[in-house]
Parts: structure tokens; sequence; C-alpha cells
């Protein structure tokens, strides 16, 4: 196929898109429409916001984005405890779109942190998350957790969005964190996803 050829289907590839009747049509347009606007992340940081509910449990040293290089934004969390070790604790994982404000969006999930780390399969969405977090992160272990909670220079590649079906837009993450039956804090994560195409 030559060049000419493949940049006509990209201009009417775009109102094919949306034809949900044609599937081989769609994916079609995908491949071409990506190989022409590769350039840019699909998947961004956009803002970060913290809360730690009392600061006799705990202290937030650092939350926060910063540019690393050029279009490469780093996520920087530093979560102090005051109460450790922790042996048990639960977290809240939901997903919001943005939609007239943050709408509840595909998941929330209530986990066992101590048994998730035991057995990661049984929570697919938890464990991609997770999976994202734990190279840059001192969270890689299992219970009981004696330390600080650090995050640095989290970044975010591709390849983590691809494995979630989740159409382009604005979407927040938010962890509530509850210890010893006691809700502590909560971390928010505002991601934009830009798959270039619908899906
Ligand atoms: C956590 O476990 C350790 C030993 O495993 C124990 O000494 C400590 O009291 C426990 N902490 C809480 C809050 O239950
Ligand atoms: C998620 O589930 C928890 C526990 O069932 C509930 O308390 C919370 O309100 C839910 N959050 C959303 C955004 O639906
Ligand atoms: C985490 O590190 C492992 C081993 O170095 C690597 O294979 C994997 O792709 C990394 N994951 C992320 C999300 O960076
Ligand atoms: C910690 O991360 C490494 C590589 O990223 C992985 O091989 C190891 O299983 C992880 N440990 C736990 C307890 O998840």
């Amino acid at each position: 196929m030559n060049v000419f050829y493949s940049f006509q289907w990209t201009v009417n590839c775009w109102p094919t898109m949306r034809l949900k009747s044609n599937p081989m049509g769609v994916w079609s347009c995908v491949a071409i429409v990506l190989m022409f606007c590769d350039s840019n992340a699909l998947f961004k940081f956009k803002n970060i916001k913290c809360t730690c509910y009392e600061k006799s449990f705990c202290e937030l040293k650092r939350c926060e984005l910063k540019v690393l290089g050029r279009g490469i934004v780093g996520l920087f969390l530093h979560a102090q405890t005051h109460q450790l070790p922790i042996n048990k604790s639960t977290c809240i994982l939901s997903l919001y779109r943005r939609f007239n404000g943050y709408r509840p969006f595909l998941y929330n999930i209530t986990v066992d942190i101590c048994s998730f780390l035991k057995n990661r399969k049984r929570y697919p969405f938890v464990d991609l998350v997770y999976d994202g977090i734990r190279n840059f992160s001192n969270v890689n272990h299992s219970c009981p957790y004696n330390h600080d909670i650090i995050v640095n220079r989290m970044v975010l590649n591709d390849n983590m969005i691809v494995k979630v079906p989740v159409p382009s837009g604005f979407y927040k993450l938010m962890f509530i964190l509850k210890t010893d039956g006691i809700w502590r804090g909560e971390v928010e994560v505002y991601v934009e996803v830009n798959l270039g195409y619908d899906r």
C-alpha cells in the first residue's frame, strides 16, 4: 500500500470509526491513524491531591507532579506514618470519568491490601494499578509495613493503558485507605487518556 493511498484512508477514517457494524473497517482505520499520530503520549498525569485525615496518624511530606523532561511527568508521594507497623489495611480504589464533573466509572473495588499482595490475580484491575506503581515505590513487599510510603518519580507509559478498556477522556483514580478500622487518608490522581481514536 503506498503512502498516498493510506493518507486517503486516514482522511476517510474518522466517520468510519463510528460505524460499530464494521469491525474490520474500524481496526484498519485505527492502525493507520496511529501510524500518523503516534507522537504524543496516550496516557498522562494531570494532577494529584493527597489528604491525610488525621495528623496524629500520617503526614504528607510530598504529593506532587513534576516535569522530569520533555513531555515526561513524574509523580512523587511521601506519606509519613506515625503509628507503625501497619498489619492490616483496606483500600477502596475507584475510577471516575469527567462528564459534567467526575462521575464513578467502571471500577470501585474494596480490597484488603495484605491479602491482595498474597494473591494478586484475584483483583485484576488493582493488579494493573499496582504493577504501574511498584517499580517506583517501596510498597513492593508483603505485610506488615514498617516504614513511610514513598512513590518516587513514577512515570506512565502507554502500555499501561492498553490493558484497560477505557475510552479517551479525563479520569480520576481515587485511593482511600483504612487501617485498624479507621479511614486514614486519600490520594486522587488525575489522568488524561488520549488514544487519538474512539473505542
Ligand atoms: C502488628 O503486629 C505486630 C507483630 O506482628 C504487633 O507487635 C503489633 O502490636 C501489631 N499492631 C497492631 C496495631 O495490631
Ligand atoms: C465504592 O464502594 C464503597 C464500598 O462499597 C462505597 O462506600 C463507596 O461509596 C463507593 N464509591 C463509589 C464512587 O461508588
Ligand atoms: C518494572 O520493572 C521490571 C523489571 O525491571 C520491568 O520488566 C517492567 O516493565 C517494569 N514495569 C514498569 C511499569 O515500568
Ligand atoms: C517486587 O518487584 C519485583 C520486580 O519488579 C518482583 O519480581 C517481585 O516479585 C516484587 N515483590 C513483591 C512482593 O511483589
